[in-house]
């Protein structure tokens, strides 16, 4: 047994059987990282999961990392890793990028927050507009959650409509009308082409459920159903068009697009993550333009950022009707945060943006491709048959026969082998969970090592592997 601190009650020291994660997995990562392990129980005194992001935890523990350069990631024990989360893809330069550092020592020498605008928001406002097709103007926010909260409010005003419409299985962020079906328990979900709308959190009042209606990924028959029956109560419809980490089929965008235009619902791109695979983000690459684009990660160099992009004539309700002083009239629709194009933010996103030209994501492409080929050979080798998903930078395994398109075919995935596979990369030097990714300045020699981690982690979990899903084994 084992004494750890569960994250749904932090008050509550609870034994858990040590049956839940392979002995020597664990106590190899226990022995690794005791100094980890100690501050997080400190942590636990006086914050919920020792943490402030739910993601961060993972059992037995997480690690508490000290720093970070280029790839390489240190934790408090002096252990370094080689990153491929950078942050759940926020990183795209890595870690301390010379000319982000610069950026942001200039902008600090300016002040932090200076309480008005600054010349620097117009700028990365350009910056994202030049990239966008069909974006006259951008609105920026602290965070992702908070551009998807804008985006999906500016589409009820714009259209007089309430309802909107997200994918099973995507995530737009910690608020109400979208944390709906992001990981529901199959048996609650409902049929696979017309999904119950299944709170993911507890505090989300019955009426929101009523408000955000689900479809799946990837079925454009399934969406142009649901944005038929539903065309005079829906004001949007949003979608990760690569959702988390799994491309389009060929027609769905189009016919997201198509659909939404036939019925003048808004299609909403939440581009958080996928802003990363091109130039114009993951509709650049699929050539399918939305009404709202929304933004986060990278856009803020490191530092705390989300934005929501359209034309002019969707922007409308944010814009300051014309007045002639003393006069002042409030648009219909305001939004104030006090950290709002944070200076810091947007001199670090410019900066980062600034470097990201055709060839870095033609470099990190091919760099992806060749993560995924080497996982899917790596499995091969072994004898072991899982998915290898993945487009552009981002790689992934998931641990199931099946051949994953949407929410419903990634849940046969064996979550458990995932968190095996995790915690043994991490005891073997390579930082690899949540959404793995390379960034600009991964190198094929990280790639390589990490492809070799791989191959000897997927041969040390086999035991394991035929103990919880003989099915992925081929012999
Ligand atoms: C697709 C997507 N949308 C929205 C968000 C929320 O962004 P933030 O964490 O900045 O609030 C995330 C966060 O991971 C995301 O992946």
């Amino acid at each position: 047994m084992i004494l750890l601190q569960t994250p749904a009650n932090n008050k509550r020291l609870e034994e858990v059987s040590i049956f839940c994660l392979n002995m020597d997995i664990a106590s190899e990562y226990s022995k690794q990282n005791p100094g980890s392990k100690e501050a997080y129980k400190k942590a636990c005194r006086n914050l919920p999961s020792g943490c402030t992001r739910t993601v961060l935890y993972w059992p037995p523990f997480p690690l508490c990392l000290a720093a970070g350069r280029g790839t390489r990631l240190w934790d408090v024990d002096g252990n370094k890793r080689i990153d491929f989360n950078f942050n759940n893809t926020t990183l795209i330069l890595g870690h301390n990028h010379p000319k982000v550092v610069e950026a942001i020592e200039e902008q600090l020498g300016k002040g932090t927050v200076l309480g008005g605008p600054t010349e620097v928001e117009p700028k990365l406002a350009e910056e994202l507009v030049r990239r966008l097709d069909g974006v006259d103007m951008v609105r920026f926010t602290p965070s992702g959650t908070e551009a998807n909260m804008q985006a999906v409010r500016l589409a009820r005003s714009y259209t007089g409509r309430e309802k909107v419409a997200k994918c099973e299985g995507a995530y737009h962020g910690s608020w109400d009308a979208v944390d709906i079906s992001v990981a529901p328990p199959l048996e609650k979900a409902g049929p696979r082409d017309a999904p119950f709308s299944v709170r993911q959190h507890e505090g989300i009042p019955d009426g929101v459920l009523e408000n955000t209606l689900v479809f799946p990924f990837n079925d454009a028959e399934a969406a142009e159903a649901l944005v038929r029956k539903h065309r005079d109560e829906l004001a949007a419809v949003i979608v990760e068009p690569v959702q988390r980490d799994t491309p389009p089929t060929p027609d769905f965008l189009k016919a997201l697009k198509d659909v939404t235009k036939r019925h003048e619902v808004l299609l909403i791109f939440d581009e958080v993550i996928s802003f990363r695979l091109s130039q114009g983000g993951a509709q650049g690459l699929y050539g399918v333009t939305p009404d709202i684009t929304t933004m986060g990660k990278i856009i803020g160099g490191g530092f705390p950022v989300g934005a929501y992009a359209s034309r002019e004539e969707v922007m409308a309700p944010v814009v300051l009707p014309e007045t002639v002083f003393p006069d002042f009239k409030a648009p219909r629709l305001g939004f104030s945060g006090t950290f709002n194009a944070h200076p810091v933010s947007m001199a670090a996103g410019l900066a980062v943006m600034q470097e990201m030209k055709p060839e870095v994501y033609r470099r990190m492409d091919f760099l992806g491709e060749r993560m995924r080929r080497g996982l899917r050979r790596a499995l091969d080798d072994v004898g072991v048959g899982a998915f290898v998903g993945g487009i552009g930078s981002f790689f992934h395994i998931i641990w199931t026969g099946e051949e994953v398109v949407d929410y419903r075919t990634a849940a046969t995935g064996n979550r458990d082998l995932g968190r095996y596979f995790s915690l043994d990369m991490m005891n073997r030097g390579f930082f690899l969970l949540g959404h793995p990714n390379v960034s600009a300045v991964t190198t094929e020699e990280d790639v390589d090592t990490a492809l070799d981690g791989a191959r000897q982690s997927v041969k040390a979990l086999k035991p394991i592997i035929k103990e919880r899903a003989p099915h992925l084994l081929h012999t």
